[in-house]
């Protein structure tokens, strides 16, 4: 295709770009080159000739929406859509700079974006676990904490002229199908946690303390500034020939309300987040990034966001080339794509052609100065006007400082999943362990330990780093294969190499699993194995090892592992996630037991033949009887699974009690309100006021109470994630089959007792979204269960009636 050839790997052709115009000139990035810290510094303005006091877009003293509007009024038309791309030229003439707006934070800092590079100076940021292994640690503050972090070392590095701003992370698209090629990217397959990873990481980001308060959500101060992307129902890479240039997702409101949009509206209503991306792919037929549906009226009609939004990159391209939506030209698809709402175009379309739309009377240009205004003022809520002086000290010390990288370690400890630990073999004793082979293509792991949208780290502690660093123990290592793909293992040599390395050996660890050669941006899989030979090199190291053997997986996505799962010399079973720069270090600590794990599944892992009954680019939730396909995700997929979401172990045991619950939710309603028809599967479930309308219903005056107490009644202190499911009243049809509404991880000491209480709003927990896309509370009697490994379960009984 002619329009493969220009693109793109997401962001990497402007990536190329950036590197070949921008870098050589670090001077036109931020300001402090000049060592000013802010645009409105009056020395600045007289070296460039000018006086600032005649221009009120720098008075402090006036909202910034006057401000803002002063700015845009002095430009000309064609110094306008000069600000509209990524690569914001600035107007010298008025004293505003250039800015550009792309810069990526993940995970830490990231250089992918060309707002953000290294060098000498800052040779590297903190490079925490990938996101999906973050997730698994179920912990909120852990996520939080992360974004205030990775803020801290952005602003740190805007300071030094080496960073941006405007950061594009977090990636909250829901894991829909296993085969997806950025699942390390994101939160996992559930759309609640999805959208409170969101919440937490993007307030992280996002909030400067003592602010907290501000009621002019307009003019809130930022710290960096995040977004949720890719908006929305993307999750499709590339697969047998069909890529998110050209995918057109058919999706159905239901579907849309409960799961592809949810995340995003968390994100912007819980999370004020002051920006969105718009995604690659079509939506029921039209580019996401032209579809004024989508932009105008949800994001910012519904949910009201607080800044700008912007398109994936080169996506206006993308319409017209890949999509060839209505056949449009480039004028054309940048004027759809405005007034849909799409401020800023990542990319260079609206710069080439807003002006010639304006001429050919195809925008106003009054949407032009609106879509600038919602631009500057995010910089002005930044700083970059007035300057922010919460953030001026920071520097150098603040970047891969103490406390960040052992955070970064603390993220990795607590994201680790153990999924099998025959006869308590985990953890090992440190004493009676005095050789240790290490086996498997992903030993010595070093970048694929910290997956994409990386920075340089500060250092990386691979697997063989951490288990060579042990006092006294003689390490062996072997790959067994020369790289993931595992290919090649020169007639199988390599694999006898490494059996005979595993014969003397106290104990083996196999390190295996995927990396970017297998699951990637623009790149997802086809099957749920791993890759080349690597069930072989764990059949025969099994076979042959002296001691025991402790496989360590290293996914985003799940692998059909069910032969090592019932494999008696497999003893233990872990899964790291992409661990980030620390990983190796977080793998000992959990191997010998300094750590206990707690961290659980964030997605299904399905059996390998799940891929073939139903195609990737099906996107309904719920199975598609007519076609045989199964369910998706754990709230719809009934059959047996390798590892179910939320699935972990721990080195101790826990006992779950429950404290109290609400049992009954008795709700009067208005004569004015009334009773919503339910599809039952049967009419003997039928009740007699079925739903309402959730929208009519007073939620906070009926909050559910649920208090477990978590017993330790095992042998030693660990961390428990309390995961709390409803299941809707029986017999209504095409529901969920359980859906979690609350979690929270807790520390439990050996013997002792944490009571956990969760207050549920029953709009959010009991509802169902109906295949009108009714978002409604049904009568009758709810499920409520908690833990997956420890479950107990109760009821709640609504009663809806006039
Ligand atoms: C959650 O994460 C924080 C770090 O932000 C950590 O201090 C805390 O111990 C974690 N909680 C549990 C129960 O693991
Ligand atoms: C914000 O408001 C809360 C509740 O009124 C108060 O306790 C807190 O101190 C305020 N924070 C700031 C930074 O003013
Ligand atoms: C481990 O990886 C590092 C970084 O790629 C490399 O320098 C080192 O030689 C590797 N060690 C072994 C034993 O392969
Ligand atoms: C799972 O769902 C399918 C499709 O709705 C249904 O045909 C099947 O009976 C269900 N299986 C179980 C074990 O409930």
């Amino acid at each position: 295709m002619a329009g493969c050839k220009m693109m793109f790997v997401c962001c990497l052709l402007l990536t190329l770009l950036a590197m070949s115009h921008g870098r050589e000139n670090p001077k036109v990035l931020t300001l402090s080159d000049d060592d000013v810290s802010h645009v409105c510094n009056p020395s600045r303005f007289m070296k460039l000739g000018l006086e600032m006091s005649k221009f009120v877009y720098c008075d402090s003293s006036l909202p910034y929406e006057v401000r803002a509007k002063d700015l845009v009024d002095r430009m000309t038309l064609a110094e306008k859509v000069q600000q509209m791309g990524n690569n914001a030229q600035g107007v010298a003439r008025i004293g505003l700079p250039k800015y550009e707006w792309w810069s990526e934070a993940l995970h830490g800092v990231s250089n992918v974006g060309p707002g953000t590079y290294f060098d000498d100076v800052v040779p590297g940021a903190t490079s925490f676990p990938t996101v999906i292994l973050t997730a698994a640690s179920f912990n909120k503050s852990l996520w939080r904490n992360i974004g205030e972090f990775v803020s801290t070392e952005a602003r740190a590095m805007y300071n030094l002229g080496r960073a941006g701003l405007t950061y594009w992370s977090p990636n909250i698209n829901v894991v829909r199908d296993p085969r997806w090629g950025r699942i390390l990217e994101t939160p996992g397959e559930d759309p609640y946690v999805v959208g409170l990873y969101a919440t937490n990481y993007v307030r992280g980001l996002q909030d400067v303390k003592g602010t907290e308060n501000t009621t002019d959500l307009s003019s809130r101060p930022l710290k960096v500034a995040s977004c949720c992307k890719h908006y929305t129902a993307y999750d499709l890479d590339a697969w047998r020939g069909v890529d998110r240039y050209h995918f057109n997702a058919k999706v159905t409101e239901q579907d849309m309300t409960e799961t592809f949009l949810r995340p995003f509206e968390m994100c912007v209503k819980d999370g004020d987040v002051s920006s969105v991306m718009c995604s690659y792919n079509s939506v029921n037929g039209i580019p996401t990034c032209a579809d004024p549906n989508l932009l105008k009226g949800i994001i910012r009609g519904k949910w009201n966001l607080h800044g700008y939004i912007v398109s994936d990159c080169d996506s206006i391209e993308v319409m017209v080339d890949g999509h060839k939506w209505l056949g449009d030209n480039k004028e054309q698809a940048s004027s759809q794509a405005l007034t849909a709402g799409l401020d800023l175009d990542c990319g260079s379309y609206y710069g080439d052609s807003l002006q010639g739309a304006v001429l050919d009377g195809l925008i106003k240009e009054k949407d032009i100065d609106r879509s600038l205004k919602y631009l500057y003022i995010v910089l002005m809520r930044l700083g970059f006007f007035d300057g922010n002086p919460t953030f001026r000290s920071l520097g150098k010390d603040d970047v891969c400082s103490v406390e960040h990288v052992e955070l970064a370690l603390e993220a990795a400890r607590e994201g680790i999943v153990l999924l099998k630990n025959d006869g308590d073999t985990l953890p090992l004793n440190i004493n009676k362990v005095n050789s240790i082979a290490i086996v498997g293509p992903h030993g010595n792991a070093t970048s694929a330990m910290i997956g994409n949208y990386a920075g340089v780290p500060c250092k990386i502690v691979s697997p063989l780093d951490a288990f060579t660093a042990l006092n006294n123990k003689k390490v062996t290592f072997e790959m067994g294969c020369s790289n993931v793909l595992c290919a090649d293992n020169n007639n199988g040599g390599l694999i006898f190499t490494a059996m005979q390395s595993t014969k003397d050996a106290d104990v083996t660890l196999l390190f295996v699993g995927l990396d970017l050669s297998v699951e990637a941006e623009s790149l997802d899989r086809t099957d749920l194995l791993l890759p080349g030979d690597q069930t072989d090199l764990i059949n025969q190291v099994a076979a042959t090892a002296k001691g025991p053997v402790i496989l360590v997986i290293m996914s985003a996505g799940g692998v059909d592992i069910t032969f090592a799962k019932n494999n008696p010399n497999i003893k233990s079973i872990l899964w790291v996630g992409y661990p980030g720069e620390q990983g190796g270090q977080a793998i000992v600590d959990v191997v010998f037991g300094n750590y206990n794990p707690g961290g659980r599944l964030p997605v299904t892992w399905y059996e390998a033949d799940y891929v073939n009954q139903l195609p990737m680019t099906s996107m309904q939730l719920r199975p598609v009887e007519s076609l045989n396909y199964p369910g998706r995700t754990y709230r719809f997929f009934n059959g047996s699974t390798v590892y179910p979401f939320g699935y972990g172990l721990s080195y101790t045991k826990f006992a779950y009690k429950l404290v109290s619950s609400t049992q009954k939710l008795d709700i009067k309603l208005a004569n004015h309100q009334h009773c919503r028809v339910v599809n039952y599967l049967d009419p003997k479930f039928k009740q007699d006021c079925p739903a309402a309308g959730v929208d009519q219903l007073d939620c906070d005056a009926n909050t559910v109470t649920v208090e477990v107490a978590v017993q330790n009644v095992g042998p030693k202190d660990g961390n428990e994630v309390v995961l709390v499911y409803a299941k809707a009243p029986q017999g209504i049809a095409g529901t969920y089959i359980k859906q979690l509404i609350a979690f929270e991880r807790v520390f439990v000491a050996a013997g002792g007792t944490q009571n956990v209480k969760f207050e549920l709003d029953p709009c959010k927990c009991f509802n169902i979204v109906q295949d009108t896309a009714y978002n409604v509370l049904p009568s009758g009697i709810h499920g409520i269960e908690i833990g997956n490994n420890a479950a107990i379960t109760t009821t709640l009984q609504v009663n809806l009636h006039h």
